[in-house]
């Protein structure tokens, strides 16, 4: 739990978010005081488009970088973006279920690059 709160705050810190302290509860017990807080991440227009289409893109691939590492690439076949997506998940180890690949690289092998 202190764990995800300097999570968040290392995040928020990196991105630029706020933290409402006066909604904010104190537990204190045993000599350790926890306060809660709530934070308000700001909304990014960074997402993959396509509706159902980037649903697997767009719950697997913002974790690390904006989806603008991925849209700013030229067009790749499908086996060079399913080598993309293997060395995210390898190399970088992003948390990529099995049965989501194909939809990514389905969506990314279809994409229109951005000029
Ligand atoms: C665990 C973190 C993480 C996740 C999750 C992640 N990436 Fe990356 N990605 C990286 C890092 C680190 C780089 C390299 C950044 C750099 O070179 O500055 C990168 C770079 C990229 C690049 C640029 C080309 C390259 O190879 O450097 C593309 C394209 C890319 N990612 C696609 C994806 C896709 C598609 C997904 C979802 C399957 C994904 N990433 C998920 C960490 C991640």
């Amino acid at each position: 739990m202190i764990t995800q709160i300097f999570a968040a705050v290392a995040l928020c810190a990196s991105v630029g978010c706020s933290v409402a302290a006066e909604s904010e509860t104190t537990v204190s017990a045993a000599g350790v005081t926890l306060k809660s807080v709530s934070v308000t991440f700001p909304e990014s227009d960074r997402r993959f488009p396509g509706g159902a289409d980037a649903k697997a893109i767009n719950s697997n691939c913002l974790i690390c970088h904006s989806s603008g590492m991925v849209l700013y690439q030229p067009r790749l076949s499908p086996t060079t973006w399913g080598e993309e997506v293997a060395k995210m998940r390898k190399t970088y180890g992003a948390p990529v279920p099995d049965e989501s690949v194909a939809a990514i690289v389905d969506y990314l092998s279809g994409l229109d690059p951005q000029d």
